[in-house]
């Protein structure tokens, strides 16, 4: 069996390093604090974390625990237009430079982070 991207790049330890280096730049955002600083944030870090793995072929705990990703719906609690689009993605971004990826594996992630998030727009400017 092919290996999947997940065990290609070192398994759950990076995608963990990834969210909780978005996490922290999130953080200190003023646009994204208020969405995840929030009560519940340790809980959705290790969902967003576990979704990721579930992605890129490790473990199904996401799906174990939530079900269908269902994003669109569980982001339509949140406004999302263009400006916070584009202040997640540059975090995610930066986040992205914290692990040793190679330029592929970094821009593989990064494109279907792209290709998703426009889907999660909800919001006109
Ligand atoms: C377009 C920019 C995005 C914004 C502003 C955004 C914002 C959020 C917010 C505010 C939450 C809930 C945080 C909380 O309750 O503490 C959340 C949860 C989540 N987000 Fe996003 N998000 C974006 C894009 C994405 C993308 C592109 C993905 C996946 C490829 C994603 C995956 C998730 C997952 C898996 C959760 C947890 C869902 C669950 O509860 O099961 N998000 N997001």
């Amino acid at each position: 069996m092919p290996r999947s991207f997940y065990d290609e790049v070192g398994g759950r330890p990076v995608f963990e390093t990834i969210v909780d280096r978005f996490y922290e730049i999130a953080i200190a955002d003023p646009m994204l604090r208020p969405l995840f600083a929030t009560a519940d944030a340790a809980t959705t870090r290790r969902r967003i974390t576990a979704f990721f793995v579930q992605y890129w072929g490790g473990p199904h705990d996401y799906s174990r625990e939530r079900g269908n990703p269902r994003l669109a719906l569980r982001h339509s609690l949140f406004r999302i237009g263009r400006a916070e689009h584009d202040a997640w993605l540059a975090a995610m971004r930066e986040a992205l430079e914290g692990p040793e990826l190679t330029a592929e594996q970094r821009t593989a992630f990064y494109g279907y982070l792209v290709a998703a998030a426009a889907r999660l727009i909800n919001h006109a400017p």
